[in-house]
């Protein structure tokens, strides 16, 4: 929430008095916003209120734990609930898996901010909030969300699983403030508004008066009797001041400063949002609901989907969070590539496999020089080791191939934050999809390394059949635009020998390592001698330098002032390792700030690394004309100020001091101010955004856990993708994110420039292929704008839950300035199913006798999914470790009989059974 000294800061900079106007709206709109009006507060101004971030962090760690307990007992071993107040961290490590806490932060983080985001996006939408009495309409949202959200867990489809998880979160939470549910006597949550079409009570119709004037702020009988006896179910009405409000006779309002309509008899409202609201003295009771009702909601979905889904869904693995990821070239001429892609693979599955530093995801991309994929995604080391094993060269290994589709794939298909490896030695055939794929790597922020070997020196490209021959040349030119990739991404281009990339994969092994963390990165397209100075905390391990380029010649001073230079070893290098144009330097870690000289006269990229906790995460915010702020997904305006979210990891012992943009190929940088919001998050204001590429460098200070001193030692972290900014920005509006088989769904767009006018290149893709047709330009003034739509068909055979991102790319006459929009959309066909599979009991017999492990009980039950039933997708055990069969189903596989065996000593059970469209009916037996 934007806080008084921020507004400060913007007055102290002087900025036009048009700005002053906007600030005063903000100003308003935030004291609304913390009032309130659209729900649970979304600030941190109510400190005892509990806000819809808390609310929803709440049910997240407490559903986590719950599912990491099952697991735990069911595999037999002892599981402590962490201390409450339950955090990432204590939940994290209490599942154990303290390395996914990153990946864990950070989903709980995306889906707070996404659920706080409804109320500026649906501002309008009375539905969203559970206003204007649609109660009906808010209920429709929900379990239509929720048939996304299980669809789209279910395809791993986990963009698009969160972000509608927030979005349904936001409105649940809102029943429970803005009905009045809880001035009924409720002392639970409404089971049945997470439930297609079921219902959720009795609600008052349009005619019916609810409220009477409330003569005080706070108001406790303002609610009819008659409402209140024959439980009927209201909500408030709210129209946002200043506009003018109007309500149907005799309703209730929303209630506060903000609702023009409370001002109108009758007068008053029933909102619960912040303890100062009008039923302020119910908002404890309503905020626990919502966290009952949020954690309600996702125990439907772990239901629906699964333990180990749900916890991948959350972020909770046992290894870290980042995928292995090969994208592999299988032409004619990669023989001995695939063969090291290979012994690579055996290598990390042997090495990591079981430990803590398992990968929790493997992909793997095929290309070759007339086509590309599948995507093959796996979470089972084996299963790609398979494919892996499988992959062989073939045909002609002379041609450009498919290599930037290839990788366009894998970028879609990882988790964001993940390093992708490509193997090729062919120059792209598909260079054209240059600025899609640049733009894919700035939005998921992830870095891609290019094992290429087939370079000057020792490019001879080989026929399948092994007959030598000279033939096209994979020349420089050539590898410069996999060169540029891995700069704008933060990877590496690795050019070598095929003999010796066995030796450069070591890289690949390092960077598999989930506490990896960048201190300093650079790239220089004209090398000259220059020096660097980075600093290294305490926390930091395993210290590595990774350069490339030829001749690049180093000096190295320790933090004792020691000197290493071009020699192998040192006082501070342990080895030095060059493959190709890839040297590796393993250093002697010593704490404080260490020098480093290059002298050269040829391009080449620098990075040093090592392994800490400390780490931090980012994103550009947009601010909406009303004050408050939404995540950037593509690029920031050029020219103008902006502001950057930061959210540290390891809050607890660290606090950032500085945050630079520091161009990525030059020197230049621009600082910015740095604001604490709390809990490891910081607001960074900069006053302008380079012209060129940039990252972002954080420095900051380790707090000692005992002395709570702050060490001498400043800790610093780089982003590692380069990032840009535009003159264009480019606007995808928003819809319901639904795809229906074989209909087209028309995609409205608009492009704004603040630069020159002329004609816009529009260029629209798809991952998976589908139907697009799009305006090929739009003609913009300068500083105007210009509408168009895309419209999209998915196949009517897609499956459901698949996850398609559409990206609109506009490109500056000249073709140099580009930007972009992204839309996640989800396939689903329209449901026809809404009633949950049917369980009826066969028969139960136990012979329990006092020593229950000499005795057995069993119970067989039958399952059906109804007349218009989709059928039985997953029938499953949650509670009780006996034996569960499901095999029986009869020939048209309408009915399954589901037996179960278990020793007396577990005398309950719960069987979840779920259809395809993810209703799930659970039985518990007692024998
Ligand atoms: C679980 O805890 C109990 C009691 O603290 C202890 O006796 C038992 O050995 C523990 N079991 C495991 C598998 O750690
Ligand atoms: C409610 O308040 C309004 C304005 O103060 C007043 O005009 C009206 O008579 C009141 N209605 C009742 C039923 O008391
Ligand atoms: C935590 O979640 C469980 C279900 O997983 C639920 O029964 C319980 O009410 C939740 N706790 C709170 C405080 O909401
Ligand atoms: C190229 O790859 C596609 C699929 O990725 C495959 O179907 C095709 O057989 C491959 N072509 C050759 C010559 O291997
Ligand atoms: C780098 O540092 C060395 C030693 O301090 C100095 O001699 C050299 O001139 C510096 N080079 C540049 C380019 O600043
Ligand atoms: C490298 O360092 C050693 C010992 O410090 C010194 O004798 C040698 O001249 C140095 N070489 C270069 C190229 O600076």
């Amino acid at each position: 929430m934007v806080s008084v000294q921020q507004k400060h800061y913007y007055q102290d900079s002087s900025e036009a008095s048009g700005r002053a106007v906007m600030l005063w709206l903000a100003w308003l709109y935030l004291l609304y916003l913390q009032s309130g009006a659209l729900g649970f507060s979304t600030g941190t101004y109510y400190e005892s209120s509990l806000n819809h971030q808390t609310i929803t962090e709440r049910a997240l760690l407490n559903v986590t734990a719950q599912v990491c307990r099952a697991l735990a007992v069911a595999e037999g071993k002892n599981f402590t609930f962490p201390t409450q107040p339950f955090t990432a961290k204590s939940i994290a490590n209490a599942c154990e898996a303290p390395k996914s806490y990153k990946f864990f932060r950070s989903n709980i983080l995306f889906i707070q901010t996404m659920n706080a985001v409804v109320d500026i996006a649906r501002l309008f939408d009375p539905r969203y909030h559970f206003n204007d009495e649609l109660l009906i309409e808010g209920q429709k949202l929900i379990t239509d969300g929720l048939a996304v959200v299980k669809a789209a867990n279910k395809m791993q489809n986990f963009w698009a699983a969160r972000s509608t998880l927030a979005e349904i979160l936001h409105t649940l939470q809102d029943f429970y403030s803005h009905s009045n549910w809880v001035e009924l006597g409720n002392k639970f949550p409404n089971a049945n508004m997470i439930r297609k079409n079921a219902s959720i009570g009795n609600i008052a119709d349009k005619t019916t008066a609810t409220c009477r004037n409330c003569t005080e702020d706070v108001c406790r009988n303002n609610i009819l009797e008659d409402v209140i006896s024959k439980n009927i179910l209201t909500s408030g009405y709210f129209v946002l001041w200043p506009l003018s409000g109007n309500k149907p006779t005799g309703k209730c309002s929303h209630g506060g400063y903000f609702d023009a309509t409370s001002s109108v008899e009758p007068k008053g409202g029933i909102c619960k949002d912040t303890l100062d609201s009008s039923h302020g003295y119910l908002h404890k009771e309503a905020a626990e609901l919502a966290i009952a009702a949020s954690s309600q909601l996702l125990e439907d979905i772990r239901g629906a989907s699964g333990d180990r889904e749900f916890l991948q869904l959350m972020g909770i693995s046992k290894g870290p969070s980042n995928a292995l990821c090969f994208v592999v070239d299988t032409t004619g001429s990669m023989g001995d590539d695939i063969a090291a892609v290979q012994s690579l693979t055996s290598d990390i599955i042997e090495n990591k496999v079981g430990k803590e530093d398992e990968p929790s995801l493997y992909i793997l991309v095929p290309f070759n020089d007339t086509d590309f994929g599948p995507l093959i995604k796996t979470t089972d080391a084996e299963v790609f080791k398979g494919h892996v094993n499988s992959l062989t060269p073939s045909g002609d290994g002379n041609n450009p191939a498919m290599s930037l589709s290839g990788l366009q794939l894998a970028l879609i298909g990882a988790p964001p934050n993940s390093e992708i490896f490509v193997f090729t030695d062919a120059p792209a055939k598909d260079a054209y999809l240059k600025n899609s794929v640049i733009a894919l790597i700035e939005q998921r922020k992830t870095a891609v390394y290019f094992m290429i070997t087939d370079v000057p020196g020792f490019r001879r490209r080989r026929r399948a059949d092994g007959n030598q021959q000279q033939t096209q040349r994979m020349v420089r030119a050539d590898s410069q635009l996999y060169r540029d990739l891995a700069q704008a991404s933060g990877g590496q281009a690795i050019e070598v020998s095929k003999n010796q990339l066995l030796q450069a994969t070591s890289i690949i092994i390092d960077s598999t390592s989930s506490s990896l963390v960048t201190l300093l990165q650079v790239n220089r397209n004209v090398g000259r001698p220059e020096n660097y100075t980075f600093s290294v905390d305490e926390t930091l391990t395993d210290l590595i330098i990774y350069i490339t380029g030829s001749s690049v010649d180093v000096t190295l001073v320790n933090p004792s002032g020691e000197l290493d230079n071009s020699t192998s070893t040192g006082p501070s290098i342990i080895t030095d390792e060059l493959a190709g144009n890839l040297r590796t330097l393993r250093l002697r870690t010593q704490v404080g700030l260490w020098e480093l000289g290059i002298m050269s006269t040829n391009p080449y990229t620098l990075k040093v690394a090592g392994q800490s906790p400390i780490d931090f995460i980012f994103s550009f915010m947009k601010w909406e004309p009303f004050g408050e702020f939404a995540l950037l997904d593509n690029r920031p305006t050029a020219g103008s100020n902006t502001s950057l979210q930061v959210t540290l990891l390891e809050a607890d012992s660290s606090t950032v001091t500085e945050v630079t943009l520091v161009e990525s190929s030059g020197s230049g940088q621009v600082d910015g101010f740095v604001e604490a919001q709390g809990g490891g998050q910081y607001w960074v204001w900069l006053e302008k955004i380079p012209s060129v590429e940039f990252v972002v460098l954080v420095k900051g200070q380790i707090i000692n856990s005992t002395t709570s001193r702050a060490s001498s030692v400043t800790f610093q972290r780089q982003s590692t993708t380069s990032l840009r900014a535009s003159t264009l920005t480019v606007t995808v509006s928003d819809t319901e994110n639904i795809l229906e088989p074989g209909t087209p769904l028309f995609v409205p767009f608009f492009v704004t420039t603040t630069g020159d006018g002329g004609n816009v290149v529009i260029k629209a893709t798809n991952d998976q292929g589908f139907k697009l047709t799009f305006p090929s330009s739009l003609t913009l003034e300068s500083g105007g704008s210009a509408n168009g739509t895309a419209s999209l068909t998915a196949p009517s055979t897609s499956q459901s839950g698949t996850g398609v991102t559409l990206t609109i790319e506009a490109e500056a006459p000249g073709g140099a300035d580009t930007n972009y929009d992204v839309l996640h959309l989800t396939v689903l066909p329209k449901v026809t199913d809404f009633s949950p599979p049917v369980c009826q009991l066969v028969s139960l017999q136990s012979n329990c006798s006092d020593n229950c492990n000499q005795s057995m009980w069993e119970l067989s039950v039958e399952v059906t999914d109804g007349e218009n039933g989709t059928g039985i997708d997953r029938i499953s055990l949650r509670e009780g470790n006996g034996i569960l069969n499901s095999n029986m189903t009869t020939a048209d596989g309408s009915v399954t009989l589901v037996s179960y065996n278990a020793s007396c000593c577990s005398p309950n059970v719960q069987i979840v059974v779920v259809d395809l469209v993810g209703c799930l009916e659970p039985t518990a037996r007692i024998p």
